[in-house]
């Protein structure tokens, strides 16, 4: 969980940016609710290397980014920066094809904490080896460092990435638009197998907040990542966000069925007229449940015990993790209204004997 530049951003970053961020997730309580990770995304890097050879910032970071990791570190986070496997980065910048072992020493020497690779400008290189490239590097820069391997599933990373990073992206960008958000969602259905405890399928980062969705909208987009156990990278504006949005991004419930710490990531379980039933089991066995209508048009959605794996017989409690209360105990299953491109988000518990 963290904190992403580029969503809100893009190339728009400076230093102050980074530290006032970085003190509004802890004013906001962001931090405490588990947002650890500040990344600054492309936009930071000089036109070019120095004399050895080295990545530098540009003049809007003319602190150096040492100083930048420093203060991320004493307000209790952790620092995570982008460069790309190609020769250029998807915004311009220079990239780091052939200075791996380079950048990955000079990240750790910064005090970085997590690298995200991009895979703009890489000509006719195969993902495998690059990425397995960079992983090398990081284990001779002797820091352990996050890497977010980030080829927008183009090589089904998913099936070879774990064993080079620790998360990779499933799609291509996300926008800040219902439709983009259904879009990137059709990517993940199948997808649970390949991911567990430090092998991360990620949808992309949160738009949470950015304006070009409703509340309803944000709210289904954030308890669909939670299902999901994707790693949620918040790419709001957090220094001026209403009250409204931080609630979505600091919801104590939702946040807990991503982080489970059984690392199971939930699937599609059933779709039919429209709407959609999510399912993710959980380590207590209980299991998250997201009814999901992407329609425009409002209509019940159910979902049955024997899609749960569990006996129709069966009594369940029935927990809505948004408004944080118990709804009852049901036998068989639990069927509720939801509204048009919304969502509900429930943790439904078997009772014993
Ligand atoms: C690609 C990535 C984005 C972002 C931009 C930066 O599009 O997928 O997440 O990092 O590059 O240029």
């Amino acid at each position: 969980m963290g904190w992403n530049s580029w969503n809100r951003f893009q190339t728009n970053i400076d230093e102050r940016l980074v530290r006032e961020t970085a003190d509004a997730m802890i004013e906001t309580g962001m931090r405490d609710a588990g947002y650890r990770y500040v990344v600054v995304d492309d936009g930071w890097e000089g036109a070019r290397r120095t004399a050895s050879g080295d990545l530098a910032p540009n003049d809007r970071f003319a602190s150096g980014i040492a100083s930048l990791t420093d203060a991320v570190h004493a307000r209790g986070m952790r620092f995570g920066i982008y460069t790309d496997a190609g020769t250029g980065t998807c915004a311009g910048f220079l990239g780091s094809l052939g200075f791996e072992f380079r950048d990955a020493r000079r990240f750790a020497e910064w005090g970085v904490d997590y690298v995200k690779v991009d895979w703009c400008n890489t000509g006719g290189l195969g993902t495998h080896a690059v990425y397995w490239k960079w992983s090398q590097a990081f284990r001779a820069a002797g820091r352990p460092m996050l890497l977010s391997v980030c080829e927008w599933g183009r090589t089904s990373p998913w099936r070879w990435a774990a064993r080079v990073g620790h998360l990779w992206r499933t799609c291509w960008d996300i926008q800040d638009t219902w439709v983009s958000l259904l879009g990137v969602l059709d990517r993940q259905r199948g997808l649970a197998p390949f991911s567990g405890p430090d092998r991360w399928n990620d949808p992309d980062m949160l738009e949470v907040g950015n304006g070009g969705m409703s509340l309803e909208e944000y709210r289904a987009h954030f308890s669909l990542w939670c299902l999901l156990a994707a790693p949620l990278m918040a790419g709001n504006d957090v220094r001026a966000m209403p009250e409204d949005v931080r609630d979505i991004l600091v919801a104590p419930e939702p946040i807990a069925v991503d982080q489970d710490p059984l690392g199971r990531q939930g699937d599609l379980v059933r779709a039919d007229g429209g709407r959609e039933v999510w399912a993710r089991e959980l380590a207590d066995g209980s299991c998250a449940v997201v009814l999901f209508d992407p329609s425009d048009a409002a209509g019940e959605v159910a979902v049955s015990w024997p899609e749960l794996g569990w006996d129709a017989r069966d009594r369940a409690v029935v927990r809505d993790l948004w408004q944080r209360a118990d709804l009852g105990t049901f036998a068989e299953g639990y069927a509720t209204g939801v509204a048009a491109h919304s969502a509900r988000m429930l943790r439904i518990a078997r009772v014993e004997g």
